[in-house]
């Protein structure tokens, strides 16, 4: 039917156009523009009807986060490459705190944010994963299992945006009863996926929608979904989470699935945006198992706790001095600088210390908590990924980074940033500063 409509338009256009091109006069010719205008014209229409409402929140809820522009909005003034030992003139504070709460998405930026045993609270507390099976072994044993994903194989994870919700008793709709509030908020998951349009009625409104898109200055349509931050006991119990273990890196700690919670047409458009092909599912880590780190950690010993971890690579936080990444930028080849901070997904980015300074920093106090600077921060081709585009570059910044930042005896990889763990509970804040208190050997651990 569509398509007759077309060849009626089609036909209508060829009627006109017949009629100027036999007799031209400036009526006929007003008409033919006006024919061959009103099928983008109602497009325009169409695309305006399919624009999206913004969703209403989550009811008893407000946004975790920054509230206007980014602390790293000016990241790359020239102040910040250079750096001297701390002063009035020349504080070191905390420039900018980030959360990651879907490992290897797109990041959440606060201004202040409680610490805990795992790090930073909210941060890496889901991660998605796909069901791998290997290759058969010797005796044609194959074996499945879920395996978490990252940015280094589906460089499109950067362009899935999260936000975190949490209960708020000033917020509309609370009550102690309301979904999220039971679950300590909500996380909602965002990602760019283009509908397939055609000349069908729905493939219409999808170019509608991608139209709409582009008219509100996003560059593709996006999907929502919502899932409960921590799901309390009976909805854990009604949604018959399962719990498995999924892969990450070494470890294979027991995590709840909970791919149950997103609706299965989203995932599969998600999958499809993201390149992936196995079965795709979401995981939570179980709060009564999180996982326990030993390489560098502080021993438990010495500070009376075992560190521990939710969905983080290897310890609890990340810490990144600005001045570090500008040396990094000056020495890449033309047209990779200036190298956006972000790359390197950390949790903490600081200002003041010169650049490297942070490679041998063993205990430190930012604010009303100590910190435990376990090991340097080794680089996977991670960073080569721009956060902006999704898309990733071959070589840089990896292959500059492994010129002269192989600097751990301990691993093979380059080095920058640290690896944190903190040693008491409390607050850390943007404009924090930072006093080092003692400087110490570092040696990467793999195990
Ligand atoms: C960080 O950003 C917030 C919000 O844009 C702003 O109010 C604050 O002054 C900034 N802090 C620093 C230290 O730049």
């Amino acid at each position: 039917m569509a398509s007759n409509a077309l060849d009626s338009i089609i036909d209508a256009i060829r009627t006109v156009v017949d009629a100027v091109v036999s007799n031209p006069s400036p009526s006929t010719i007003g008409v033919t523009l006006l024919v061959l205008l009103l099928p983008f014209l109602a497009l325009f229409i169409l695309a305006l009807s399919q624009r999206e409402q913004p969703p209403t929140p989550p009811p008893g809820c407000r946004k975790l986060g920054l509230q206007g522009k980014s602390n790293l909005s000016d990241q790359y003034s020239k102040k910040y490459s250079r750096g001297a030992d701390p002063s009035p003139e020349n504080p070191w504070i905390v420039k900018a705190l980030f959360i990651y709460p879907l490992k290897s998405c797109a990041g959440v930026e606060l201004g202040e944010s409680d610490v805990i045993r795992t790090g930073l609270k909210h941060d890496r507390q889901f991660t998605f994963g796909q069901y791998v099976t290997s290759l058969p072994s010797l005796d044609g044993k194959v074996e499945s299992e879920w395996n978490f994903i990252t940015q280094r194989t589906f460089p499109r994870l950067a362009k899935v945006e999260t936000e975190v919700w949490i209960p708020d008793p000033e917020a509309p709709g609370h009550s102690p009863d309301a979904e999220y509030v039971k679950s300590e908020g909500c996380l909602v998951v965002r990602f760019p996926f283009s509908p397939d349009a055609d000349f069908s009625l729905d493939g219409l409104k999808a170019y509608g929608r991608i139209l709409a898109a582009r008219l509100s200055g996003k560059s593709e349509p996006v999907i929502e979904f919502r899932v409960p931050f921590n799901p309390p006991k009976d909805r854990i119990k009604k949604m018959g989470y399962r719990s498995e273990k999924i892969k990450i890196w070494k470890d294979s700690p027991e995590a709840m699935n909970i791919g149950c919670e997103v609706p299965e047409d989203v995932m599969a458009k998600l999958k499809y945006t993201l390149g992936v092909t196995n079965p795709l599912s979401l995981f939570r880590i179980d709060t009564s198992k999180y996982r326990e780190v030993f390489k560098c950690a502080p021993k438990k010993k010495d500070v009376g706790f075992q560190t521990i971890i939710g969905m983080a690579d290897s310890y609890p936080m990340h810490i990144l001095n600005l001045a570090s990444i500008h040396h990094v930028s000056c020495q890449l080849p033309r047209g990779y600088s200036p190298l956006n901070a972000l790359r390197y997904r950390a949790n903490v980015y600081v200002t003041g210390p010169p650049s490297f300074n942070e490679d041998d920093w063993a205990r430190a106090r930012i604010g009303d908590c100590t910190y435990h600077i376990s090991c340097r921060t080794t680089r996977c081709k991670l960073p080569n990924v721009d956060p902006e585009t999704g898309l990733a570059d071959r070589n840089e910044p990896g292959a500059t980074m492994r010129k002269y930042r192989v600097i751990d005896k301990g691993s093979q990889s380059p080095c920058l940033g640290m690896q944190v763990t903190p040693l008491t509970e409390g607050v850390i804040s943007v404009g924090d500063e930072i006093e080092l208190l003692e400087r110490g050997e570092h040696f990467f651990l793999k195990v």
